[in-house]
């Protein structure tokens, strides 16, 4: 049950420190600075020569998520939406790793794309939430994300354990390739293991709901970010699109002046996301959005220069560049679920949506 939560989302949300906790437990090794992700063979990803991610919705944003990492450890990859993946999927061989992104595993568009790219000769790997699900039991591999059932339709601890799982997949795999860790690999353990109690700060002192209730009844809702900050951008909006039933769109931030910028007024707050990567272009373009009159809330840590113009801080707690992303996107649900919640929405269960999506 619900248990003393109104929503499932919000227990859901609160439960990431958990989720995350088990997503890791036993796959990482900071005192060696070792992943010890032993669901694969020594050596499996040493001949793969590329990633592409298939996935649907939220799960293509962790997907995407993954495949930006991948590229930062100097791992060729793409993220696909799964339902394009049969008109225009990129060839595929026997060097070509094929990951099907799903927390239920039987995502019809997902489940199709998985299959197109093994029959093409691609090895494959899902990686799911459920056991036994259709994706664990036709791919060549799965990789758990052990984040428990999931029951209200916005998808949101799923998000952070698969985007986590698919960070150590792609630290794994730049291993293998290499025959050896990749350098920035020590920092990152200690920072991922830190994670579930990071996410907790933010939990208990974010002022996700102030911010929802200033910000109420704006015309649409922006979200920008760079690096890894642009999925949690694209997954903000579609959590807040999800829920509310407002407008709500993601931009990477450099995109903003190549065309968004016409849609910024007043009445549109833009929430920009720092991981890190690049954030003084991420600030030029936010201040661009300002200049307009939009309403700038800046999600990064209390002494990142953002906050010095921002018109309210979201703060999240100083970590390596490839998990800063997560922290934002907890104070991200939290803005959505407040925002649903001040608008009476059916949370749990949006109009129009399924849990699981299983048509073409
Ligand atoms: C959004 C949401 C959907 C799913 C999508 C894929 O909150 O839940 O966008 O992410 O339908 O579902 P799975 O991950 O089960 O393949």
């Amino acid at each position: 049950g619900k248990g003393e939560y109104d929503h499932y989302m919000k227990k859901e949300i609160h439960e990431q420190p958990t989720s995350l906790a088990q997503a890791i437990e036993g796959r990482i090794d900071p005192e060696n600075g070792r992943i010890a992700l032993a669901d694969f063979g020594p050596g499996t990803f040493a001949d793969v020569s590329s990633v592409q991610f298939v996935a649907c919705g939220t799960s293509y944003h962790a997907a995407l998520y993954g495949s930006l990492s991948l590229n930062q450890a100097g791992v060729h990859s793409t993220a696909l939406l799964a339902n394009e993946y049969s008109v225009a999927a990129p060839p595929v061989d026997d060097e070509t790793l094929v990951v099907a992104v799903t927390q239920s595993g039987e995502t019809a568009d997902t489940l199709s794309a998985l299959r197109q790219a093994r029959a093409n000769g691609a090895y494959t790997v899902t990686v799911t939430n459920v056991v036994g699900s259709t994706a664990a039991r036709e791919a060549d591999d799965a990789l758990f994300i052990r984040a428990g059932p999931e029951i209200g339709v916005a998808a949101t601890k799923t998000f952070s354990s698969q985007a986590v799982m698919l960070t150590l997949l792609g630290q794994r795999i730049a291993a293998d390739r290499r025959g050896k860790p990749p350098a920035d690999l020590e920092s990152l353990l200690p920072d991922l293991a830190a994670m579930p109690d990071e996410i907790e700060r933010v939990l208990e002192s974010s002022d996700a709901a102030s911010i929802a209730d200033r910000y109420r009844g704006s015309r649409s809702y922006f979200f920008i970010g760079r690096g890894l900050g642009y999925p949690v951008a694209l997954e903000g909006a579609l959590k807040f699109k999800e829920i509310t039933y407002e407008h709500a769109e993601g931009f990477a931030s450099g995109e903003l002046k190549h065309g968004p910028l016409a849609l910024v007024t007043s009445e549109t707050p833009v929430f920009a996301v720092f991981t890190g990567d690049e954030d003084e272009k991420t600030l030029k373009n936010a201040e661009e959005a300002q200049t307009r009159g939009a309403p700038l809330i800046a999600v990064c840590p209390d002494d990142h220069p953002a906050v010095e113009i921002a018109d309210a801080h979201l703060e999240i707690p100083d970590t390596s560049a490839a998990l800063a992303g997560l922290l934002a996107n907890v104070q991200l649900q939290l803005v959505s679920y407040h925002a649903a919640n001040f608008l009476d929405r059916p949370i749990d269960k949006p109009r129009n949506l399924a849990k699981s999506v299983t048509v073409e």
